[in-house]
């Protein structure tokens, strides 16, 4: 089975890299899509974010990284992949999660959803919580992976 992992990945956390990882346990092939979206406002550029997640994901022999704009059917469409796979937090991700995936259907029939449970541990991580807490000068090593404790550092710097 080839599915893809769509997301903005601004940056990376614990919880994105947790649904790599049990995705890639039953996926045949992964394509990890980055949305190269200049509108929404990103720390990190598209280029940076794969970089990043090249980085994390490279003992995983069955996991590529691309990025995309535009419609995500479209891109699956391209990539000849049916399965879209998203994690899930906390009840308060279901309603948006379940309008992107009905509207993705909608777009295209044979498009369908698969949603992760996050483990326990990465409840309430997110990119934007990490990006709050670094702009605060806060402690956010335990929400991302080693490799981009300094990356967000020097990011959050720069912007200041
Ligand atoms: O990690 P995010 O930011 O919640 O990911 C959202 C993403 C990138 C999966 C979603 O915004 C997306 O697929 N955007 C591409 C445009 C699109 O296809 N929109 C229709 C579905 S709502």
């Amino acid at each position: 089975m080839k599915a893809i992992y769509p997301g903005s990945f601004d940056p990376t956390t614990n919880g994105h890299l947790d649904v790599i990882k049990r995705a890639s346990n039953f996926c045949d092939e992964l394509i990890v899509a980055v949305l190269d979206n200049s509108s929404k406002n990103c720390l990190f550029t598209v280029s940076e974010r794969l970089e990043h997640l090249k980085l994390l994901t490279r003992d995983m022999s069955n996991v590529i990284v691309l990025s995309f704009s535009g419609l995500l059917v479209e891109f699956a469409k391209k990539e000849k992949v049916n399965i879209v796979i998203r994690g899930l937090r906390a009840l308060t991700d279901f309603e948006y999660e379940f309008q992107m995936a009905l509207t993705n259907r909608k777009l295209s029939s044979e498009i369908e959803t698969i949603f992760i449970p996050t483990s326990l541990e990465q409840l309430y991580v997110s990119s934007s919580v990490v990006k709050e807490i670094a702009k605060f000068g806060g402690d956010f090593s335990k929400l991302v992976p080693p490799q981009l404790e300094e990356e967000i550092h020097k990011k959050i710097k720069e912007i200041n």
